[in-house]
């Protein structure tokens, strides 16, 4: 997997919104729709400033654009402030002319009897639409993407599945304690990620062990992050802390 590394986060991320904005231009031009993998946590959170600021700075427009999630906890109110619904709005979708119709997330809220049909829906739509164009990734320190836990199966889809407990450590930054954070999630499994035609994966800080292992290690359904090896268009974005372990 290419590594490209940068000075600070600040740098990578203003890398990775350049990426897409191009992206989006160049759609733009041939008059068709962008359809973008956008994921949340700590890691993505400049990118998106970067994309706002593009957006009032210098006009670029979201409205050729589709969205959709990576994942979202289940069970979850779109209005919580740890929703990954609320996030998005919150970091990026209230602040660009992106058409509200075009955002797609899973639903945290969708009752447990309906979540196959959500997430049958969810793949179907994607393919509708000609496939994910771009895919932003974020990555756990046990080598999760969106939240395809170890163990995962390389053709797994869009599904309900059980947070690790470390994820839910991690995460638990968000909840009043970790008995707060939901054990559940729906995620686009790992071959909904590999169909994505590009993947840019964005890691910074603390992460050097577990992107020394997804870049260097074997492929593995124990580290997903590594099956990222087996795509013939993934980039890692990485600041100089997160690059420390690579040989
Ligand atoms: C979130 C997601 C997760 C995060 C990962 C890293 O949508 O897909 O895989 O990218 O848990 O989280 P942070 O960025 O908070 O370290």
């Amino acid at each position: 997997i290419p590594v490209k590394i940068f000075t600070s986060p600040a740098k990578g991320s203003a890398f990775a919104a350049q990426e897409i904005a191009t992206l989006i231009k160049d759609k733009q031009a041939k008059k068709e729709d962008c359809v973008l993998g956008l994921a949340t946590g700590s890691t993505p959170i400049h990118l998106y400033a970067e994309l706002v600021k593009l957006h009032k700075e210098e006009g670029l427009s979201f409205k050729n654009v589709i969205t959709f999630n990576l994942d979202e906890y289940f069970p979850l109110e779109h209005e919580a402030i740890q929703s990954y619904w609320s996030f998005m709005h919150r970091h990026l979708f209230n602040h660009v002319d992106i058409l509200p119709t075009n955002i797609h997330i899973p639903n945290g809220e969708i009752a447990k009897e309906d979540i196959k049909k959500h997430c049958q829906k969810y793949e179907q739509l994607i393919e509708a639409l000609g496939g994910i164009d771009l895919q932003i990734l974020g990555i756990g320190n046990n080598g999760h993407i969106g939240f395809n836990e170890p163990g995962s199966s390389i053709f797994s889809k869009t599904r309900l599945v059980t947070l690790d407990n470390s994820t839910r450590m991690a995460n638990s930054r968000d909840f009043q304690g970790i008995s707060q954070v939901p054990r559940l999630a729906i995620t686009m499994g790992i071959s909904t990620i590999l169909k994505a035609k590009k993947v840019i994966l964005l890691a910074w800080g603390n992460k050097a062990p577990i992107v020394a292992k997804a870049v260097e290690g074997h492929v593995t359904e124990q580290i997903p992050a590594s099956i990222l090896q087996q795509h013939n268009d993934c980039l890692f974005v990485v600041d100089e802390m997160a690059a420390s372990d690579l040989t």
